[in-house]
Formats: structure tokens, C-alpha cells, sequence
């Protein structure tokens, strides 16, 4: 057997690709280099454009002084403040690497090879690749419109199945579903079967304590929850994610986790941003704002956008997306093309700051005028 070849590699490894090394995925510099562009935009990522609370950079100044030694590994503080305010125990919370790492370590923990993972599809890619990383069987459900299909998702549950991953809201469709269809939905599943609620996007809901199923953790077993600081949090960099659920299966997948996964400044800077909760709220009402505005005025120029309730919009344009994306990008606007989630006809944008949402609205009714 060659090495070269894919052969080579465990099972389910076939089925991965690299991370992509194209425009909407480099960094904003290497952006500006490939377009040749003074100005790059990036709505392409979600990230948050209000960025981190200020309280962030004087916390991580004063950790700065001892990077010669190793983080704390279960990241304690930062725990307890976490499990605190869910009016959890300590035990019942697992910081990872960013949610991308704790999506990789409920799979880990949990899913033997051939065992099947459903997921709605679309959404996040992180869960199937998860799933192919140990061998899984991804089960995808197709959305009902750009809605999880949860009558669907139940129906497909097997012998073989171990886990269902929901996104609420959903990353790429950013719609929600009401916490009562999720709480049914929750019973009528079988105990021995992980139901991970992804709630990324929580912070950015018109109701986020309502919407979110974490008051249903002491009750259900097998529910897990996760979060980021990736996203209103403004902390993408520094990568800090979390997991929440019943103590049992959270100190099961501490097994599998690295022991030294979260950094030093990733654990400081996480702690202080959520000690400013204040910070949070001018995030979410800055994007509440945009997210308004930018909805009503692309309805106005005839295209469908579905209602969000996050910090990015999918627009469908009713033809193929490809030529707007690309005239967007030739402007340094990088949005995430629906091609690359099986909605050709869309394009996912994430919400800017005031004046990027009008330079982009601008250039897209300038595209629609000439079309
Ligand atoms: C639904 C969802 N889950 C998880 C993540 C990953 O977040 P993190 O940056 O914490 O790894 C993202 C990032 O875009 C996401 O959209």
C-alpha cells in the first residue's frame, strides 16, 4: 500500500476534505492580496464586527506575564463562572477549543464506528465530518423550506442511531425553532440516544433564555448543549467553546479531551468578556438593528431572505447565486456563497457594522439594476 494514497488512511478519513485555501475562507489580508483590493468587507465568517469587550484587553495584558507555564486544564474559573450563572454544577460544564473542538469530542466519546449520526441538512458541516472522522454513518435530513424538519429527523432514528445533532438557529438557514417543538421533540426520543442542541447563535435570539434548551438539562439525560465565544462574544480568535449537560456524560467526554486544549489567554480573555454582559447586550442590539434594517431592505428589492434570528441572513435570489457572489467579491464584499451548502440560489451573509450593510445593499441593488 502506497502511503501517498488515500488508502492509507483509517476509514471515513476518504470522506474529508482539507480546509479550503479560497476567498471566503482566507484571512481578510490574504483577501486583500488575491483581489488586488485596498478594502475587504468580510461577511462571510460570522464573526462579530463589534468585537470584544474592552475589558478583554486589560485582562489579557495582565496574563501575558506567564506564558511559560501550563494552563489550568479544566479551565476552572472560567467553568465555574459558566456553570454559575445556568445554575449548573461545575462538573456539568466542559470547555473546548472553540465549539469545532467540542463538536469533534461528543462525537469522540460517544459514536462507534458504523453507528449513525442524523443531522438537518443543511447545516453546520463540523457534525458530519465529526461523524466521518470515527467511522459514523452521517443520516442527513433534508430541511423542511429552511426550517429542521423534526418529524423528519425522528422517523430516521434506528437500531444503529447514537446521536442527533440540531442547530438552533440553524447556520446556514439562520432561522429558529420554538423552545416547545424542541422540548417535545426532546421526550419522544429514546434515552440511549445523545441529542446535542447546537445554540451558537443563541445570544443573538429575541429570547435567548426562552429559547434555549439548557432549563432541560437536569430533566434529560441525554441532552448536551453547546456554545461559543466565537460569536457575540467577538472572541473567534482565542477559540474557547463549551459544553453543558448531565454530569454523567460531560465527565465521559472529559476523557477524551486533551489535557492542556484551552490556552492561557483563551481562558482569561473568555472569563472577562462574560463578566461584561453589558458588552453583550449592545452587540445583540446593534445586530437586532441591522439585522432589521438589511432583512427590510433586500425584501424591498425583491429578494427572499429568511428571518433570522442570528448575526448573519440567507438570502435567496431566485436564480444561480454564483455571478452576485462573484460581483460582490470583485467589490472586496466576501460573502459565503449557497453552492458550497447546497443552496446554489443563495448567498449567506453575515451582518456587518452600519456602514458595511449599506455599501453591501448598495452594491447588490447596483447588481440587480444592471442584471
Ligand atoms: C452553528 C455553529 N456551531 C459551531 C461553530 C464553531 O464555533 P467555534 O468558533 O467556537 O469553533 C460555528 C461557527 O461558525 C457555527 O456556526
Amino acid at each position: 500500500m502506497s502511503l501517498n494514497k488515500l488508502e492509507c488512511a483509517r476509514p471515513g478519513v476518504d470522506k474529508l476534505q482539507c480546509f479550503s485555501r479560497e476567498c471566503p475562507d482566507l484571512p481578510v489580508a490574504d483577501i486583500k492580496k488575491q483581489l488586488g483590493v485596498e478594502l475587504v468587507i468580510k461577511l462571510s465568517f460570522n464573526e462579530s464586527p463589534y468585537g470584544s469587550s474592552p475589558r478583554v484587553q486589560e485582562a489579557l495584558q495582565e496574563a501575558i506575564g506567564a506564558l511559560q507555564l501550563y494552563p489550568a486544564s479544566y479551565a476552572d474559573g472560567l467553568c465555574s463562572a459558566i456553570a454559575e450563572d445556568f445554575r449548573l454544577s461545575t462538573n456539568q460544564v466542559l470547555i473546548g477549543n472553540g465549539a469545532d473542538e467540542v463538536i469533534n469530542l461528543v462525537v469522540q466519546a460517544f459514536v462507534a464506528p458504523e453507528q449513525e449520526v442524523i443531522v438537518p441538512f443543511p447545516t453546520f458541516g463540523a457534525y458530519g465530518a465529526a461523524t466521518h472522522m470515527v467511522g459514523g454513518e452521517v443520516v442527513k435530513i433534508p430541511l423542511a423550506g429552511w426550517i429542521l424538519d423534526l418529524e423528519a429527523m425522528k422517523a430516521a432514528i434506528t437500531d444503529k442511531t447514537k446521536m442527533i445533532f440540531i442547530c438552533n438557529p440553524n447556520n446556514p438557514t439562520s432561522t429558529l425553532l420554538p423552545f416547545n417543538q424542541l422540548a417535545e421533540f426532546l421526550a419522544a426520543i429514546p434515552e440511549h440516544i445523545i441529542v446535542v442542541v447546537d445554540e451558537a447563535y443563541n445570544e443573538y435570539t429575541d429570547n435567548p433564555e426562552e429559547s434555549s434548551l439548557i432549563r432541560l438539562i437536569n430533566s434529560h439525560a441525554n441532552l448536551l448543549v453547546i456554545r461559543t465565544f466565537s460569536k457575540i462574544y467577538g472572541l473567534a480568535a482565542l477559540r474557547i467553546g463549551y459544553l453543558l449537560g448531565n454530569e454523567g456524560l460531560i465527565q465521559i467526554t472529559q476523557r477524551v479531551r486533551p489535557p492542556f486544549n484551552v490556552n492561557l489567554l483563551g481562558q482569561v480573555a473568555a472569563l472577562a468578556a462574560w463578566r461584561d454582559q453589558e458588552h453583550v447586550i449592545t452587540a445583540k442590539q446593534q445586530n437586532t438593528l441591522q439585522r432589521e434594517l438589511v432583512i427590510n431592505s433586500l425584501r424591498k428589492m425583491g429578494l427572499a431572505c429568511a428571518d433570522s434570528q442570528t448575526n448573519f441572513l440567507l438570502v435567496d435570489i431566485g436564480t444561480d447565486a454564483r455571478p452576485l457572489f462573484e460581483f460582490l467579491l470583485e467589490k472586496g464584499i466576501v460573502v459565503r456563497p449557497g453552492f458550497h451548502f447546497g443552496l446554489p440560489q443563495c448567498l449567506r451573509i453575515s451582518l456587518g457594522t452600519s456602514e458595511e450593510n449599506q455599501l453591501l445593499l448598495s452594491e447588490i441593488e447596483t447588481f440587480i439594476n444592471n442584471k
